[in-house]
């Protein structure tokens, strides 16, 4: 069962309990309840609701508010109290720490301190865990962004990591048959209809490849089902798998609409898979430009060209990075027929046939992007 955080939100503003209603259930907090007025709480803490976090902005009411609470942190030592308010002075924050309270958060928000003290909430509650998220971008069509997807998961999924590929090609993906798998829900089902996530349907989506132990989460089978894969529900998906998973692969296209905007920034890194000619470059070069202009630390950004042959491709390494003004980071080398008989037999060729060089590399990328290397993170 996935875990999440429950959490309920106090505000008088019926506008900012929904705003930050929104901002925590993409982050992954379930909102157990919304509140009005301070004075509804004991009486909801009291019913054993398993709230795990309470969010209370003291706009309009201040230290009278605080006060109507004074008791509950103590009383409720499990549930963490974040205070929101705009006046910050220094006796109403003595009295708050006095009272049990965690974290004092002054308003408007600042959205890293407040991120880090939701992920010391989960931490405390075992799900502070955040996978590395590795986010697979083709540049055309064909460039082997789907065969780099399945084989750098399949690699870490065998070296006993808990690994999870999502195919983000929502129309055309196959990752699925990739593995020769056929599951019965897609991310489509996962998603509901506000942007929020069934988490139950996210248990059973995720179909798990006996050979490596990866678990797969596919692409919807009708393309109109893609229209309900929404930037919301899928940051909080990400969000979930990232708690729970040791990687999330996802496998993607190249975008720069809301929800791959949104997986660029998640990713740890964001693998460019390219063929050394000018269209594929061309792309390179285009969206590199955008991820630069976007602000995207290229440290976080890696080109592996795929189907490398030594003698014979149409445009030098060396121009694609100086165009790019990145290196290429990793070579994967030319082997149709290692490549297509995976897909055909549905099994990854790193599992298949490891021993063949394009296994090698594939598990070599594996290697460059697990995180572990720290000289492979700098360079
Ligand atoms: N390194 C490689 N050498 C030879 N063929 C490859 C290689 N990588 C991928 N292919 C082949 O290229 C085709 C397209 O690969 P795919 O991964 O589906 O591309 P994409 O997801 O970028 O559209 C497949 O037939 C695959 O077998
Ligand atoms: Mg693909």
């Amino acid at each position: 069962m996935l875990l999440q955080l429950n959490c309920v939100i106090v505000d008088s503003d019926a506008g900012y309990r929904q705003e930050m209603a929104d901002y925590l259930s993409g982050y992954g907090v379930e909102i157990s309840a919304q509140l009005g007025e301070v004075e509804g709480l004991p009486s909801l803490l009291s019913r054993g609701n398993a709230t795990q976090l309470v969010i209370l902005n003291l706009e309009s009411q201040g230290i009278a508010a605080l006060r109507k609470i004074g008791h509950l942190p103590r009383q409720y030592p499990n549930v963490c109290f974040f205070i929101l308010s705009k006046v910050v002075d220094a006796g109403l924050l003595m009295e708050a720490m006095q009272m049990g309270v965690r974290e004092f958060i002054p308003l408007p928000i600042n959205e890293e301190t407040f991120t880090t003290a939701l992920d010391r909430v989960a931490q405390q509650h075992g799900m502070g865990k955040r996978a590395r998220v590795l986010h697979v971008i083709p540049t055309i069509g064909g460039c082997g962004s789907t065969t780099v997807a399945c084989n750098v998961a399949a690699a870490l999924a065998k070296t006993g990591a808990k690994t999870v590929l999502v195919d983000l090609d929502l129309v055309r993906g196959g990752a699925a048959s990739y593995f020769d798998i056929r599951p019965r829900f897609t991310i489509a089902d996962v998603m509901e209809s506000g942007g929020s996530l069934d988490k139950t349907l996210l248990d059973n989506a995720l179909a798990v490849h006996a050979g490596s132990g990866l678990s797969v989460l596919a692409r919807p089978d009708l393309p109109e089902d893609t229209l309900r894969v929404k930037p919301a529900g899928f940051s909080r998906l990400l969000n979930l798998l990232s708690r729970v998973f040791d990687y999330v692969v996802l496998d993607s296209v190249m975008s720069i609409e809301p929800l791959y905007a949104t997986a660029v920034q998640a990713a740890d890194v964001n693998l460019i898979v390219m063929q050394l000619n000018v269209p594929s470059a061309k792309n390179a070069e285009r969206f590199v430009g955008a991820l630069r202009r976007t602000a995207t630390d290229p440290h976080k950004v890696k080109i592996v060209a795929n189907r490398y042959i030594k003698k014979g491709h149409d445009i030098e390494p060396a121009d694609v990075e100086r165009a790019l003004g990145l290196k290429i980071a990793h070579y994967i080398p030319n082997d149709f027929k290692t490549a297509i008989s995976a897909i055909n037999l549905g099994e990854p060729f790193v599992l298949r046939a490891p021993k063949t060089e394009i296994s090698q590399s594939l598990m070599g990328l594996a290697e460059l992007v697990n995180g572990k290397n720290a000289r492979a993170i700098a360079a």
